[in-house]
C-alpha cells in the first residue's frame, strides 16, 4: 500500500546529523521530516523496529533496549494535541537516545476528522460517561505506526504500553488488523523492570532521564479531553485532589455568570462557533478553553475494563461533552423516533468496539456507515449554556426540523387531529386489553387500594 521513496533509502544514505535537526515543534511537525543519525559503519543491515516514543521514561529506556535485542530503532512521535513542552526536542532526543532516525506526525486534524468527528456523530459514551478520548488516540498511533513501518521497511513496532492496560490492546489490535506482516514489540510489558531497575538501566546505557518532576499520577491527552488515574485515585472513596485536574477549574469556584455557546452543524459536524465559521481544530481548542473555564467536562468513573477489572479514571473533556450534549439536541429535532432509538443501540456498540480496539473492524464500519447516513439531515445551530460545570441546552434550530409547532401547540394554530386519536387508542390498546380478557378471571387485582383512601 504504502511502500515507497523511503523503501529504497538504506539508512544513513541521506543521513542528517543530529545537530542540524534542530527544528521547532511546527516545523519538524508539519513537514513530517524525518531526524536521521550520522551514519555509523554497520557490518550488516538490522532489521528495523518502529518505536511509538513520547520522550518520557519509558520509551527512551526502550530505545537501547531494543537495540539489544537487536533491532535498529526508528522513533515515531504523534502530535494528538496533547500538552507536552518537549515536542520541539524530541527527535533529537530520540537521536540522542540511540535511535537511527526520528519522526514527528502532526495528526490532530486527521484525529479529528477520522476518529473524534465519528464519535461525535455517534454520541459516542463509553458506559455512558466516558467521551473516550484515550482510546481514540490508539488506532491513530497504531496507524501511524504502520505507515512509519512500511515508509521505513521495518519488520515490527513497538509501544511502551504496559501489560495491564487497554491501550496495549488497542495498538496491537489495531496495527495487526492494518498489517498483519508487522510484528508487534512491547518493552515495558517484557522487560520486567521495577521503576529504580528502569533508572539504573537509563543511566548505564546513558538515556537522559526526563527531569520534570515524576507526576503522581498516570496521565494521558489530546484535543478530545484528558485522562487521570492510579496514586490516590485507586481508593474510589477518595475525592480526586486538586492537582489531579488540569483542564477544568473547579465548578464551586467558576464565575458566577454563565457562558453561552453557539454550535453550528452540519451533517452532524460542527462549523462555526457563535455563528464564525472556524476550523475544527479551533472550535474544539476554543470550547476546551471556554466549557473548562466553565468547570463544564469533569467526568469521574470506575469503568469497566476489557482487561477484567474494574479501573477509576478522572476525564475532563470539556469540548467533547458540550459537543455532545449539543448534537444530541440537533439530533432531537432532526432525526425521528425509530432512527434514534435504532441509533442509540448502535451508539453503545460503537463506544464499545472503540473502547475495546475494534476500530478497524467491519462491524464498527458498518456502524459509521449506518451513523453517516442518519447524520445527512443533522445540521443547524444549538445554544448551550455553560455555568458552574453544566452544559444545559438553552435552544436549538435547524432547517431540517421535524419537530412541527403546529402539531406540537397547545395554544392557537393547532393542526393536530384530536379526532383521530380515539381510532388510534383503541388499535395501539388492543394486544394489552385483549390478553386481559383472555388471561384474567374476574377482576385485575389493583394494589391502590382502601387503605390509600385518605379520611
Ligand atoms: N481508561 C481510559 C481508556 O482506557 C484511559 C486510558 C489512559 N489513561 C491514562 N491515565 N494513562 O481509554
Amino acid at each position: 500500500m504504502m511502500k515507497k521513496a523511503a523503501k529504497s533509502e538504506k539508512t544513513g544514505k541521506t543521513a542528517k546529523t543530529a545537530k542540524a535537526a534542530k527544528t521547532t515543534k511546527t516545523e519538524a511537525v508539519k513537514a513530517g521530516k524525518a531526524v536521521k543519525a550520522a551514519p555509523a559503519a554497520k557490518a550488516a543491515q538490522r532489521d528495523k523496529v518502529v518505536l511509538a516514543y513520547s520522550g518520557g521514561l519509558d520509551t527512551s529506556v526502550a530505545i537501547p533496549w531494543l537495540v539489544e535485542q537487536g533491532y535498529d530503532v526508528v522513533t515515531m512521535t504523534a502530535d494528538v494535541g496533547q500538552q507536552a513542552d518537549n515536542m520541539p526536542e524530541i527527535n533529537e532526543k530520540a537521536i540522542k537516545t540511540g535511535a537511527v532516525s526520528a519522526h514527528m506526525l502532526d495528526l490532530r486534524e486527521e484525529m479529528i476528522e477520522n476518529y473524534i468527528w465519528p464519535g461525535l456523530k455517534a454520541n459516542a459514551l463509553y458506559e455512558g460517561i466516558y467521551p473516550l478520548n484515550s482510546a481514540y488516540s490508539r488506532p491513530l498511533i497504531a496507524q501511524a505506526l504502520i505507515y512509519i513501518a512500511q515508509l521505513e521497511d521495518a519488520v515490527a513496532i513497538a509501544h511502551g504500553c504496559t501489560g495491564k492496560g487497554q491501550d496495549q490492546v488497542r495498538i496491537e489490535v489495531c496495527a495487526n488488523a492494518l498489517d498483519p506482516s508487522i510484528k508487534v514489540i512491547a518493552p515495558v510489558r517484557d522487560w520486567h523492570m521495577s521503576r529504580e531497575q528502569e533508572l539504573e538501566y537509563a543511566e548505564r546505557h546513558k538515556v537522559p532521564v526526563p527531569i520534570t518532576r515524576q507526576s503522581p499520577y498516570s496521565l494521558d491527552d489530546n484535543l478530545w479531553g484528558r485522562s487521570c488515574e492510579c496514586g490516590v485515585l485507586e481508593d474510589p472513596w477518595n475525592k480526586p485532589p486538586k492537582d489531579a485536574y488540569g483542564l477544568t477549574v473547579d465548578p464551586l469556584e467558576a464565575p458566577n455568570k454563565p457562558a453561552v455557546a453557539e454550535i453550528t452543524f452540519d451533517k452532524g459536524i460542527p462549523v462555526a462557533l457563535d455563528g464564525k465559521k472556524m476550523k475544527p481544530i479551533k472550535i474544539i481548542d476554543a470550547l476546551n478553553k471556554l466549557a473548562g473555564a466553565h468547570g463544564v467536562g469533569r467526568i469521574d468513573l470506575v469503568e469497566n475494563r476489557l482487561v477484567g477489572f474494574k479501573s477509576r479514571e478522572v476525564y475532563e473533556c470539556p469540548a467533547a461533552v458540550t459537543l455532545i450534549t449539543a448534537h444530541k439536541a440537533l439530533e432531537s429535532i432532526t432525526l425521528t423516533k425509530d432512527v434514534m432509538r435504532e441509533k442509540s443501540g448502535l451508539e453503545k456498540k460503537f463506544s464499545e468496539l472503540a473502547y475495546e480496539g475494534y476500530w478497524f473492524s467491519p462491524l464498527m464500519q458498518a456502524i459509521q456507515a449506518f451513523v453517516d447516513k442518519t447524520q445527512e439531515v443533522v445540521s443547524g445551530t444549538v445554544r448551550v449554556r455553560l455555568y458552574k460545570g453544566s452544559a444545559v441546552v438553552e435552544g436549538m434550530k435547524s432547517v431540517n426540523a421535524i419537530y412541527r409547532h403546529d402539531l406540537a401547540t397547545y395554544s392557537e394554530g393547532d393542526a393536530f387531529d384530536h379526532s383521530a386519536s380515539a381510532g388510534f387508542i383503541k388499535v395501539w390498546g388492543l394486544p394489552i386489553k385483549t390478553w386481559t380478557q383472555a388471561h384474567v378471571k374476574g377482576k385485575v387485582v389493583l394494589s391502590v387500594k382502601d387503605s390509600h383512601l385518605k379520611p
